[in-house]
């Protein structure tokens, strides 16, 4: 059978890019959204596509890295042949298998839009309806950028994103001094065609030193490859 048209391309891009700049290097992506159970049927999530992280995920694979994704529940179809890929539903199965493999990468890349929060209890039996309020108790969920940012070595780069509405800035900065990153992508939040569900986006991105680059909106694609080239300058 013939593939994907857009995988044929893709390995056209690759065979002639004469740039292969993370050629063997371990690259982990976090990508997508993740599920906290209130019950059998039903659990706690946002609406991530985890678009941005495999978009993130085939622009590193482009230039030879060696990708690992960690990715929660996501409609889109991780390619198995391409990426070493891990599914997990809670954060704390994302932070479990990230935590086991954070030790061999290069590059870490915080795309997941991880639940803050889960259900103190999931409740065995479906919850049923029992008088008009429901109260639902939540308890805080392990951040993982914040953790393995406190393990993270010398010659490890890590790379996170916020999503801020207001003091977008001093707020993206702060994340960035507070999780270690290395680089932080500040999503716009008021942009019409940027964000979560869109295939488009639009960021500014702040190094550590405090160098910044301002995107226009385009594709994840073409965002993924802005980004990359901001990680190359962390790594030189
Ligand atoms: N992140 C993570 N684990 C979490 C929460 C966030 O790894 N439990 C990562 C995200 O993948 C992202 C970065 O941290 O790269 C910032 O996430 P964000 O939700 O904006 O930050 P919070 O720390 O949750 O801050 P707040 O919601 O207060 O803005």
């Amino acid at each position: 059978r013939m593939m994907e048209p857009e995988h044929i391309l893709e390995q056209v891009i690759q065979f002639f890019n004469p740039k292969k700049d993370f050629q063997g290097k371990k690259v982990m992506i976090t990508l997508g959204p993740t599920q906290e159970a209130l019950d059998p049927v039903r659990f706690l999530s946002n609406h991530s596509s985890g678009k941005m992280g495999y978009a993130l995920a085939k622009a590193f694979e482009a230039q030879g890295g060696a990708v690992t994704l960690v990715a929660g529940p996501v409609s889109l179809k991780l390619d198995e042949s391409r990426f070493e890929v891990h599914r997990v539903t809670t954060a704390a199965e994302m932070f479990e298998t990230a935590k086991s493999l954070h030790e061999q990468m290069v590059v870490v890349v915080f795309a997941a839009a991880v639940a803050d929060f889960r259900p103190e209890n999931a409740a065995v039996q479906k919850i049923k309806k029992a008088g008009e309020e429901l109260t639902l108790r939540l308890v805080p969920n392990v951040d993982l950028a914040l953790a393995l940012g406190k393990i993270k070595s010398t010659n490890q780069i890590h790379v996170g994103f916020a999503l801020e509405t207001e003091q977008e800035e001093v707020n993206a900065k702060a994340k960035m001094v507070r999780k270690n990153f290395d680089l932080i992508v500040l999503n716009s939040a008021t942009e019409a065609g940027a964000g979560f569900k869109h295939d488009t986006n639009q960021v500014r991105i702040f190094h550590k030193g405090g160098k910044e680059v301002q995107t226009a909106l385009l594709s994840k694609e073409a965002i993924a490859e802005i980004i990359l080239e901001e990680v190359k300058k962390v790594a030189s």
